[in-house]
């Protein structure tokens, strides 16, 4: 049978926090401290917080459990991960698809990630040298309209992410985050303190928790689902790629409720820090793609310390972008080198190179493409981002709940759970056999009409 062949090995991380760090690095990303803010201040507020809770909760967390046992069970990459766990539970080994689908996902995010990425590395360099005679929103229209200029930020993000790949595992992608995270955590918990400080921290409380049910319908569910999934990184093989190089003594459970709580910490204290500063500014807090860009940049430009604070909090941005982009380059290397026939060096040359080329369509797009459609109404960007967030990850994670709630050998799962509370079990297994694949269904339908 193909599967035993020999695949090489990874190695795995030593010491209980490299897996959590991180999973939780991929987790937090430009999804957090963008999207999460702005996404809960158009939505309701307080009451699409209170949705996106309940979904980490009742699908995000299910389908990471689900994600974790898959990697850590078999030791490999998504599409062997899922060959092998599908022969070992006596069932057919076309459910290796979700792991093409999630390293084609993970092609198509990481080639316009990088290129908004490459925009966070370029605004270190404005907000600290901006005068604040041009205006932010001109300052974005010129950083946009210039290919070149996106192409050479976007250059330098993919062959970061590159290089941490390629040093592996334990010296590359583990060490890298256990200096990344920490970094991370204080510079967003001293962006926060800033903003209650100086900004209107009251206004933003009320902006951001003060639940408004009047505003809620079907699609606000549909956002909060679809930004659970995103922001957890689930569905694309990402979590159980990093599963694989988990410790066997660790508690999968309590790790996937850490990793969890870690992400929306941080997504609540990415909103806490950009709102006080926003309506102390008196700017508008819905504006799009644009926000953090436009709007942080009019207020640093303002503020006494800015050319300080600024470069400081996109910094941040980027050190987000960067955690969470490695997991994004990892199954699709992890796979090329396991196979044997390229280094992961080399696997992870090559792949960064297909992928830093099909970010040019990206890059591209937000100037001389701008009119270019690549599927019906949407851009190249826009269709990147469809494609992979709206299509292959919310099928990718139905695919996973319903393999691990429906075909996986229960040996292998109690295996990997260990000692665990017989009622936290049960709770769990009805999440991924029904809660789950349903909600996840109903949402993937439902955007079509
Ligand atoms: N979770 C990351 C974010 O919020 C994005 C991501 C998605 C990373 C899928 C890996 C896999 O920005």
């Amino acid at each position: 049978m193909e599967i035993q062949k020999q695949l090489k090995s990874h190695g795995a991380w030593i010491g209980k926090w490299t897996f959590i760090l991180a999973a939780t690095g991929s987790a937090v990303g430009l999804g957090n401290i963008w999207g999460f803010p702005y996404k809960a201040g158009t939505n309701g507020g307080g009451a699409f917080v209170l949705i996106y809770l309940a979904c980490i909760l009742m699908i995000g967390v299910p389908i990471m459990i689900g994600e974790i046992i898959l990697g850590r069970s078999s030791g490999n990459s998504p599409i062997n991960a899922m060959r092998r766990m599908a022969l070992a539970s006596n069932t057919s080994s076309s459910w290796q698809i979700i792991g093409w689908s999630g390293i084609t996902a993970g092609i198509l995010i990481l080639s316009f990630y990088s290129v908004i990425a490459g925009i966070c590395f370029n605004y270190i360099l404005i907000s600290a040298t901006s005068s604040g005679a041009m205006s932010a929103s001109d300052q974005f229209s010129e950083v946009i309209s210039s290919p070149l200029n996106l192409l050479f930020w976007h250059t330098l993000f993919m062959v970061m992410t590159a290089l941490i790949v390629s040093a592996g595992i334990k010296d590359g992608i583990g060490r890298m985050v256990k200096i990344l995270m920490p970094m991370l955590g204080l510079l967003m918990i001293f962006m926060v303190v800033y903003s209650m400080i100086n900004g209107n921290f009251s206004q933003a409380m009320s902006f951001l928790f003060a639940p408004d049910f009047s505003n809620v319908d079907a699609n606000t569910f549909l956002q909060a689902m679809g930004q659970a999934f995103f922001s957890l990184s689930l569905g694309m093989g990402s979590i159980m790629a990093y599963g694989a190089y988990m410790p066997k003594d660790q508690n999968v459970v309590n790790t996937s409720f850490t990793v969890a709580s870690l992400d929306t910490l941080v997504a609540v204290l990415a909103g806490l820090a950009i709102f006080p500063i926003i309506f102390a500014f008196n700017l508008e807090p819905g504006t799009g793609p644009g926000l953090v860009f436009v709007s942080m940049l009019t207020a640093f430009n303002q503020m006494t310390f800015g050319w300080l604070i600024g470069p400081l909090f996109f910094t941040l941005l980027s050190i987000a972008a960067l955690s969470s982009s490695i997991s994004l380059l990892e199954p699709g290397v992890a796979f090329l080198s396991e196979e044997g026939y390229l280094s992961r060096k080399m696997a992870a040359e090559l792949l960064s190179l297909f992928i830093w080329i099909l970010g040019f369509g990206s890059a591209l797009s937000f100037n001389i493409w701008s009119d270019f459609n690549l599927t019906p109404g949407r851009n190249f960007l826009d269709s990147m981002d469809f494609i992979a967030n709206q299509i292959l990850l919310p099928l990718g994670g139905m695919l996973i709940a319903i393999f691990v709630g429906w075909f996986m050998k229960e040996q292998i799962i109690k295996d990997e759970l260990g000692q665990i509370n017989p009622t936290v079990f049960k709770l769990w297994k009805f999440f991924i056999r029904f809660i789950a694949p349903f909600s996840v269904a109903f949402v993937f339908v439902s955007q079509f009409f």
